[in-house]
């Protein structure tokens, strides 16, 4: 099937005007419908949604806050009935909790959270896994469906691989080092070959407080990972977020997790075989040796692109025999050689300086320090590393770098060629032999974002892109089925940009390469996520999260606004509920295939 047409643009639409506003906005011609919003109803026994009166009980059966990752596992093959699995990445207290946030003096003051609030923030995180049926056109969820799930800050794990049981992963709760409760900050993700859902474990330093015991042996392990920071409060209620009461608790997260979404009593797996870093993301793809290939990045100034590629092959016949696929296999980071080469450079125990000399004992050390491990490989120091995603299409792999205004001028390689990279860029890879699985490649920048008519920014946009067509601070992406390349942006949302975050589709093939058009938009104080296109090509999912934030709060005392004159109680627009955090189903307007 051909999408594009010959010489231009792969994408048929007419460009979103790029503003500022309370409301989402989609190209003419398309519906943007809300499908869940925080607090809406997963079960047919939901308590329906009472934002003044929320309970941690009623939440764990509602869908949760700040909806990231958006993934779809078809029921029977179907683009029209499925499950949805959605990450809910973290909480936003000032604008979930009334009356939490005063202004008196002229001063902004929050109030310490209750026990109950942090009970109500745990069971927020997470993830939901719910079955969805477009009928007549339009999405809607299935509240009996035998598979709808939540996942919280609560729900027991087990850690599985060469990682699980060592002793720098055991509790005063779990003698095991191999039964975690719950995950944390589950950002972007991925759905298996094999129909699993894929969270992954981002920025799970801020959940933790205290102060390590003097001279405890984990203490250089923390401060690479920048724990603890104290940004929640859960450490007032429970000891295991208290570094000095659970020195070993911060190495049981920062970990993939996989979910057998088809048993809805499965206990998910943190598979440390995947390493231990901030991940944003676990997209994946089948080699075509038959072994599967998960793209990882960390999301940390001067951190790596990493992949994981399976010792096992894909058994498309039996589905179970890919269950635990995910436990054995080779980690790798990845090094971008000025030359334009690309070597991926194995995180293996006793392999270089992966031995006893540098502190490593097993494979164990090496995972839960995986970050220390890539330092001594000697790998490339990159500029945020976010979504991952390989395209089946053309056989490349597309690198979302946010951004890193810390990298300074003496710091600059070709790989992250801006000092003081606000809008970030794109790399694109090729991997040898067009074999995912490969351990070496080729790569080159697709792209430098930022407002192309400031020159100092040095975006590369081609000069088909309109004032509304660039953007920066890639984050999550997504290549729908024709093997185009969409990105949603985290950070837009300020004075300097005049625009909010949103869904671009960006052109990679011939003469229109680096041509970037504003397919849709999200409210003031949101970024978008999520972005996924069903094998139909018919609907697009994307997540809305954070709107508002820096806004006011629904009880009218808000934090600074990036703009103070706006604010956006979206979706409801009602004044008895807050800003809503939400997932968003695209359609054409009539039906029929996106940007064609
Ligand atoms: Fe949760 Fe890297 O974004
Ligand atoms: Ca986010
Ligand atoms: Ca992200
Ligand atoms: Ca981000």
């Amino acid at each position: 099937e051909k999408a594009r047409a010959a010489g231009g643009s792969a994408f048929a639409f007419k460009e979103v005007e790029a503003g500022v506003d309370a409301d989402h906005h989609v190209a003419e011609g398309y519906d943007a419908n809300v499908l869940l919003r925080w607090g809406d109803a997963l079960f047919v026994d939901s308590p329906a949604f009472d934002p003044k009166n929320q309970t941690a009980e009623a939440q764990r059966r509602q869908f949760g806050y700040n909806n990231d990752y958006v993934g779809y596992i078809p029921l029977n093959g179907s683009s029209e009935n499925g499950l949805l699995v959605v990450n809910h990445e973290y909480t936003n207290p000032h604008l979930m909790f009334p009356g939490l946030v005063t202004i008196a003096d002229g001063k902004i003051k929050q109030a310490p959270l209750s026990r109950a609030q942090v009970d109500i923030e745990m069971a927020a995180h997470g993830g939901t896994i719910v079955e969805i049926r477009k009928v007549d056109g339009k999405w809607q969820v299935v509240p009996d469906g035998q598979y709808n799930r939540r996942i919280t800050a609560i729900t027991e794990m087990q850690l599985t691989g060469p990682a699980a049981g060592d002793d720098r992963l055991k509790t005063s709760a779990d003698a095991t080092g191999a039964k975690v409760i719950g995950t944390l900050n589950n950002c972007a993700g991925g759905v298996m070959p094999w129909g699993t859902y894929i969270m992954a474990e981002e920025n799970f330093h801020g959940y933790f407080s205290g102060k390590l015991p003097e001279g405890h042996k984990e203490a250089a392990n923390y401060k690479r990972y920048g724990v603890p920071e104290s940004g929640y409060e859960w450490a007032n209620f429970y000891d295991r977020f208290d570094l000095s009461k659970e020195p070993n608790e911060p190495n049981r997260y920062g970990w993939i997790v996989e979910v057998d979404v088809f048993d809805p009593q499965s206990v998910p797996k943190k598979r440390t075989a995947l390493g231990r870093v901030k991940h944003e993301g676990a997209a994946n793809i089948v080699s075509k040796d038959g072994r599967v290939v998960l793209y990882l990045g960390d999301d940390e100034r001067f951190d790596y692109v990493y992949k994981f590629v399976t010792a096992g092959t894909y058994n498309a016949a039996d589905r179970g025999a890919n269950l635990d696929l995910l436990d054995n296999g080779t980690l790798y980071a990845a090094k971008f050689s000025e030359d334009g080469t690309l070597q991926w450079l194995p995180l293996t125990f006793g392999q270089g300086p992966l031995t006893a000399e540098n502190g490593f004992a097993s494979q164990a050390d090496v995972l839960i320090e995986t970050r220390r491990a890539a330092d001594l490989l000697g790998a490339t120091k990159m500029d945020r590393p976010e979504d991952i995603e390989p395209n089946a299409v053309n056989g490349k792999v597309y690198v979302m770098l946010t951004n890193n205004t810390k990298r300074k001028a003496e710091q600059i390689d070709t790989a992250n060629p801006r000092a003081d990279n606000a809008f970030g860029h794109i790399i694109e890879i090729s991997e040898d032999d067009g074999a995912f699985s490969a351990t070496s490649g080729k790569w080159e920048v697709l792209l430098k974002c930022g407002d192309p008519s400031v020159a100092d920014v040095g975006a590369s946009f081609s000069t088909d892109t309109t004032k509304n067509g660039w953007f920066g601070m890639p984050d999550n992406c997504s290549i729908d089925a024709a093997g185009r390349l969409w990105v949603a942006t985290d950070g837009n949302n300020n004075k300097a940009t005049g625009r909010t975050d949103g869904l671009w589709a960006v052109d990679t093939e011939g003469d229109a390469r680096a041509t970037s058009k504003l397919f849709y938009r999200v409210p003031v104080g949101a970024e978008l996520c999520g972005p996924l296109f069903l094998p139909d090509s018919q609907t697009a999912f994307v997540a809305v999260q954070h709107p508002g934030d820096g806004g006011d709060d629904w009880s009218g005392h808000g934090r600074p606004s990036y703009y103070e004159d706006l604010s956006t109680r979206w979706p409801d627009f009602k004044p008895d509920m807050p800003v809503r955090p939400a997932v968003v189903a695209i359609t054409k307007t009539g039906g029929g295939k996106i940007a064609v």
